[in-house]
Order: C-alpha cells, then structure tokens, then sequence
C-alpha cells in the first residue's frame, strides 16, 4: 500500500505579485457557507434528504453572521468553564501564541476530571486546515490530467477521522483524557452558567440555551466557523509567503534548504509536504495523504508503558472504522508544515522537540537505523508489528539499506531547517536600509 504523492520538484518559486488568493474548496467548507449565507427557511427546505437532518439545517431562532460566530466560537475556545476540570479549554492544548499548537514540550497533554489523564498523541497546530478534504479511501487531485488515485487522503485528527470541524470538537468536549464531559447534556449545562451564555443567546437567540441540541449545535457551529477564520487560522504571511508574492527573498542557506526540500533525489519533501504554488492557490505544505512513515516509539508516553498498546493510525485504535485494513497499520494524516517551527513536539508520537532531528530522521532512518532506532536498530519500528512493515513508504528521502550514503547530509539538513524556519505566520521585512536612511 503506498500513498501516490505529487508534489513535482520545483527549483524556485516564481516570484508572482497577481497570484488569486487561496481557494477554499471542499464539501464541508460549502455547506458552511451555505448556512451563513441562505436564508433559515430555504436551508431547511433545501437541506438534502439525508439520515438525519443536516448539522448545519438546525434551526436556530436567529441565524447568526460570520463575524459573530468568530467572536463567538474564539470565546468559548478559551472557556475553561466548559471542562470537568473547569481548568482546561481548547486553547490550553490549542494555543493561539504558538499556531494553535501545544505551548510546552510535552508528548501528550494531560486532561480530566483531575488533570491527570494523559492523551496518546502530540497535540498537532491548527493552523491551515482549511483545505484538508474529507476523508476519503481513494482520493483523485481533479486536475485534468492528474486522476491516479493517491490512497487514503483527508479528514481531521493524525488518523483523519474526524470529518469536519463541529464532528471534531465533540471529541475533545467529551474525551475522559481531555475535557472529560460525561455527556453533551453536561456541557450544556456548564454551557447555561458560563461568561459566555448571553453570548450564545445574543448570536442563536434567547432560547438556544433551553434546547440541549441546539444549545449543543451552536456550540460546535461556533468552534467551527471560529476556526475557519482566516486572519487567526491560515493568514499567508510567512516570509516564504512574502518571497512567493515577490516582495521578500529567501537568505542563500534557506534557498539552499528549499532546493534540497524540493530535490526529488535528496530531501524530496515537497512530493507530500506540498510547496510549489498549484492552480492560483498558495501551498499548503501538505497533500493531506495518509502514510506510514515509522517514526520511533516514544516511551515517554505513559500509554507506550504497556509493550502491547501501539498507535496504528488509520487501522486503530482510536479510530475504528478500518480497523481490518492490514494495510492502513501505521499510516497517519501529513501534517502541513506551516508554523511547523512554532512546534515544541514533531510527529503525531511527539518523539522529536527538535526540528533537526525531525528532518534527520528522514536521512537516517533506512541508511543508519541503529542511530534512529536505538542498539543495532533493534528496536526498528517498534511501533509497527513486522507484518505492516511492508507499508511504510520507501521513496526518497527513505530508500537503500544500513550503511548507505544518507539521502541528506547534515549540512543539507541544516539547510531544510533553516527553510521550515520561513513557513511561520507574522514575517515583517525588515525596514529597507534606503527608506530608513530616508526618513532621517
Ligand atoms: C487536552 C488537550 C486538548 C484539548 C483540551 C483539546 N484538544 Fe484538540 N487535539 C488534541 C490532540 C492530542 C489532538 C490529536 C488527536 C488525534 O489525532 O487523535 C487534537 C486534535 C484536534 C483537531 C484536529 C487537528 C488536525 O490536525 O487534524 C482539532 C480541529 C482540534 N483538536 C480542535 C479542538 C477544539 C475545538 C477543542 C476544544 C473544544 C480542543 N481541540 C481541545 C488535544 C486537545
Ligand atoms: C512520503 C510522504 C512524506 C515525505 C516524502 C516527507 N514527509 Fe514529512 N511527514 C509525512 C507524514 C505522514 C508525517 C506525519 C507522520 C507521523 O506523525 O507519524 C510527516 C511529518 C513531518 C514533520 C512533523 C510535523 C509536525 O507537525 O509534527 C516534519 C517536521 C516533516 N514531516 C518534515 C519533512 C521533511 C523535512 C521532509 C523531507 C526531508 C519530509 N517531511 C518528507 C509525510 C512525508
């Protein structure tokens, strides 16, 4: 089983200063913006006959604007009222000062009633989401001539199991190990006594508090819109986005890294991590193609205390719907690489808190496994039973046997960080040394 990616090779970017902004296009995106812009009674008649009503049919007394549903769902993603714990929000894993990532360096987070369950996986950004399709099993890129079907793609959480934003937030709301609600009716609750209940009535309308599901709905819908914010969730204003409208370059040592990133003979990044600019759209640093990679174990999670409990990704055991796909053992959703410096902890395991060594572990894994792997590469994919091994993916930067020239020197390797280090929101060029002297 192996994930068809296509991200061509790409030398440099072209610089372009009429480039369309980036377009949002997946089904979910749509229905969203159908609620926010139709009408309440059309969207119920036009709702399509689906099991059950759809999410974004519930009708609410008032039909709040998307400008309120930011300022609505960005305070209840801060709202520690909503947990067991009352201690936790979404923003105390999620952080808005580190690209909605975690802020420490920790592997997994703890929740709970008591603050004291820890989670099984890194907390990953939330930054640019906004593209990731639903999950689908055989995905096809429509662009014209590119229809081979690329494997698993898509989905929210490392598993891509979760398939829209409102699904994805019950989770969270209701895990025991994060904010550990028993039910919805419990949130809901906390919900009717929080700072932001009269927010809530104010956006859905005076009763929406009294009514469980729609209390319950608005909440998701909320979190939801909030995160599909454009100025918080995916602004475009990395230096290598300033470098691909052509009003900023790269430093010779971060060109170097991106020809190395886009090299399909060294790093060979960009055939998952997409990076090139593709059908007007800036890159999201990602194909959102599920693959196993077979990152080491990382004892310090508590749950890896157990010899026998292994996170399969796609085939389980936190998500269950492929759980007889031998051949989805070991695969996880690539992750945009965008902030990706903001991160304190790399991989969905956490194993790596240094950017360096995530990106050498792609050099070393196939030609020196006893460095990645521990004595002898003993403990080579200790994650994976030896039977799945057969889907980790091999094309370069893997490939070759121990002892191999490693696909990346480290001159290379510093060369790719200092690259990853351009992807992170909030660039300012620095003051032209002519306009300074200028205006003195
Ligand atoms: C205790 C820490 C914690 C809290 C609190 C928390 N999350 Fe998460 N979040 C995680 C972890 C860990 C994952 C990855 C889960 C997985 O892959 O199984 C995740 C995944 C996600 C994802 C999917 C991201 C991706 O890359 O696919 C979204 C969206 C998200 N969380 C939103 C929220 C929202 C909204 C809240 C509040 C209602 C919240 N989270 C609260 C830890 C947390
Ligand atoms: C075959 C597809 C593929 C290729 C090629 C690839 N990656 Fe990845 N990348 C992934 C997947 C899948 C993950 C998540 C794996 C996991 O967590 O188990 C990932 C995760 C990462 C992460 C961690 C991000 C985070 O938020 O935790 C970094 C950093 C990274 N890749 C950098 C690179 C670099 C640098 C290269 C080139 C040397 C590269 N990748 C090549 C698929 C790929």
């Amino acid at each position: 089983m192996s994930h068809v990616c296509h991200g061509a090779p790409l030398a440099s970017p072209a610089p372009s200063s009429h480039l369309r902004p980036p377009v949002i296009r997946r089904s979910k995106t749509a229905f969203l913006l159908a609620f926010l812009l139709l009408p309440a009674a059309f969207m119920t008649r036009a709702a399509p006959p689906a099991k059950a009503p759809s999410f974004y049919a519930t009708p609410f007394e008032r039909r709040p604007d998307f400008r309120t549903l930011v300022a609505l769902g960005r305070a209840l993603f801060s709202d520690k009222a909503l947990s067991a714990s009352g201690r936790v929000s979404c923003a105390s894993c999620h952080d808005p000062a580190h690209a909605y990532g975690p802020s420490n360096r920790l592997p997994v987070q703890l929740g709970g009633a008591s603050l004291d369950q820890p989670g099984l996986r890194a907390v990953p950004s939330l930054t640019y989401h906004q593209g990731i399709p639903n999950f689908q099993e055989h995905f096809f890129d429509n662009d014209g001539n590119d229809s081979e079907d690329q494997g698993p793609t898509g989905g929210l959480d490392w598993d891509g199991r979760a398939d829209s934003g409102h699904e994805q937030a019950a989770g969270p709301l209701l895990s025991p190990f994060e904010m550990a609600n028993p039910d919805t009716a419990a949130v809901v609750a906390k919900l009717r006594t929080s700072a932001n209940a009269a927010a809530m009535r104010d956006a859905f309308g005076p009763h929406v508090l009294d009514d469980p599901k729609h209390a319950w709905n608005g909440l998701l819908l909320a979190l939801e819109v909030f995160q599909q914010s454009p100025a918080d969730f995916y602004p475009f204003t990395s230096k290598y986005d300033a470098v691909l409208r052509g009003q900023a370059t790269l430093s010779k040592q971060e060109a170097r890294g991106l020809a190395a990133f886009n090299d399909a003979t060294r790093g060979n990044c960009a055939a998952c991590h997409i990076s090139q600019i593709k059908r007007g759209a800036f890159p999201q640093f990602t194909d959102f193609g599920l693959i196993a990679i077979g990152v080491p174990r990382n004892p310090a999670i508590p749950a890896n205390a157990k010899p026998s409990y292994r996170d399969l990704g796609a085939c389980g055991p936190l998500r269950t719907d492929l759980a007889t796909h031998d051949e989805y053992c070991g695969l996880f959703r690539t992750p945009s690489l965008r902030n990706v410096a903001t991160r304190g902890v790399l991989f969905h395991n956490g194993v790596y808190t240094k950017l360096e060594d995530a990106v050498r572990f792609y050099a070393l894994r196939d030609s020196d496994p006893a460095r990645v792997y521990g004595k002898a590469g003993s403990r080579r994919f200790a994650d994976l039973p030896e039977k799945y091994v057969a889907n980790l993916n091999a094309d370069a930067p893997f490939g070759g046997k121990p002892g191999d020239k490693p696909t990346l020197s480290e001159a290379e390797i510093a060369d790719i960080v200092a690259f990853l280090k351009t992807l992170t929101d909030g660039y300012v060029a620095p003051a032209r040394k002519d306009v300074a002297s200028a205006s003195r």
